[in-house]
């Protein structure tokens, strides 16, 4: 049965305003934002009386069966998360940090006090894929999801690869559009992606994996060298999430640059927009595509949460609770593109085969297989190295 809802909204930023707006648009839906909590006072485009600043006038309130949550601080998000479910509310989250790093306790706190936490647009704006895993690839035939699944790293690389700008001027372009941040290091050093893809992981494969235990490098470092080298081999670089399904009830994830080719359906995916490929045995390849940020968008994915939770819908964690379990698998191989200038930063690297190498006046190339454990152990170290590495895209099944 669908029951009215009444909202307590925390944040009006970005995605609170946007959801405000797609709300209006939406007369038919039996929905009314009650009472907006934010950090500081501030001339709104709302009247004043609809505003407070202490979380607990919303999540204490009797009236209001339904907390939205769409603020920017992930500390803060939990707390209000947490306290909102177990005062028995049910809550719409857009805050990918949060839910990738308390995943496990944001899925015990559901079961304890019976109520239902959503999320879809946390993880590729408005592109629906959260409830599709767990809903519609909900059988044993899926094999990987991969995906673009950040907008700001992918408007950067179109950037550099369509219109021959510079990595600093494609940087500054999208800071401008309000694409990327000030600190634009959650986008372009692949922490955004990985929160996303750990999302993602739950709902593909039943298994919470902790962000701190996978593989992330991001594009800031790559250089004209790395984009000539991809251009000559006709590829792209994109910033790719994946996790994918190995022999014996296996899976393995990462977040690496990539060189695409022409084959690839992510290889069109450009400027801010998302992509993810799904893949699975019987039906090979499928591929959503859409917006992956903005007010609006992103705003009609909390709409599309909000509509669930009128009509009851809980996430089942359908491949937690009735497949056997995946575990994450560090110790597959995949084969890297790795630049460097100094020969000595190749001490940090245990290649098991390489298979291309090149030195020049300047930068020099090794691609070649390595364990993603290893890779994971020196994975801070990557950062500050003067280096870029990619995956080839080679040795692994995608
Ligand atoms: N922007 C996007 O396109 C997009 C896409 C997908 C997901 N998301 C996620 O959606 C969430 C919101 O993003 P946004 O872009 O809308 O952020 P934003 O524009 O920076 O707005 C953040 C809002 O949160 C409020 N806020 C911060 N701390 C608070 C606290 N402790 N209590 C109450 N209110 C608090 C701020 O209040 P003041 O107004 O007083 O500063 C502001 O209204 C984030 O988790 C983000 O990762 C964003």
């Amino acid at each position: 049965m669908k029951q009215k809802l009444t909202i307590g909204l925390f944040g009006f930023g970005v995605v609170g305003q946007g959801l405000h707006d797609v709300l209006k648009t939406s007369p038919a839906f039996d929905a009314e934002i009650a009472r907006i909590c934010v950090k500081s006072k501030k001339k709104r485009t709302l009247p004043e009386e609809m505003f407070c600043y202490n979380p607990d006038e919303i999540i204490n309130d009797p009236q209001i069966n339904t907390i939205v949550e769409l603020i920017d601080n992930a500390n803060d998000a939990y707390h209000i998360v947490k306290k909102a479910l177990q005062k028995g509310k049910n809550v719409v989250s857009a805050n990918k940090k949060m839910l990738a790093e308390n995943m496990a306790e944001m899925i015990q706190l559901q079961k304890e006090n019976n109520v239902s936490l959503l999320y879809e647009a946390s993880a590729c704006g408005s592109i629906p894929v959260i409830r599709n895993l767990e809903e519609y690839y909900d059988n044993d035939l899926l094999l990987s999801v991969t995906g673009i699944l950040n907008g700001s790293s992918n408007y950067i690389l179109s950037k550099i690869f369509d219109q021959n700008q510079s990595y600093t001027d494609a940087l500054k372009k999208a800071q401008e559009l309000g694409f990327a941040e000030s600190d634009p290091s959650f986008d372009v050093e692949g922490f955004d992606s990985l929160f996303k893809l750990i999302i993602l992981t739950t709902h593909s494969f039943g298994t919470i994996v902790n962000p701190n235990n996978v593989l992330t490098y991001g594009i800031s470092n790559i250089s004209d060298f790395d984009i000539q080298y991809a251009r000559e081999k006709g590829f792209k670089i994109k910033l790719v999430g994946q996790v994918e399904r190995l022999k014996d009830n296996k899976i393995t994830l990462f977040v690496l640059p990539r060189f695409v080719g022409k084959d690839k359906y992510i290889y069109s995916v450009e400027d801010e927009f998302n992509g993810v490929v799904v893949k699975g045995r019987a039906y090979d390849k499928q591929f959503m595509f859409g917006k992956g940020a903005g007010g609006h968008p992103t705003g009609s994915a909390v709409l599309s949460d909000i509509t669930a939770l009128a009509h009851n819908y809980k996430y089942e964690y359908k491949k937690m609770n009735f497949f056997d379990e995946f575990k994450y698998y560090k110790d597959d191989a995949i084969e890297i593109y790795l630049r460097y200038s100094d020969e000595a930063v190749l001490d940090h690297f245990n290649f098991n085969s390489v298979s291309e190498e090149y030195k020049g006046p300047k930068y020099n190339y090794k691609i070649g297989c390595i364990k993603l454990s290893h890779l994971i152990e020196i994975k801070e170290k990557l950062r500050q190295l003067d280096i870029f590495i990619a995956a080839t895209g080679r040795s692994l099944n995608y």
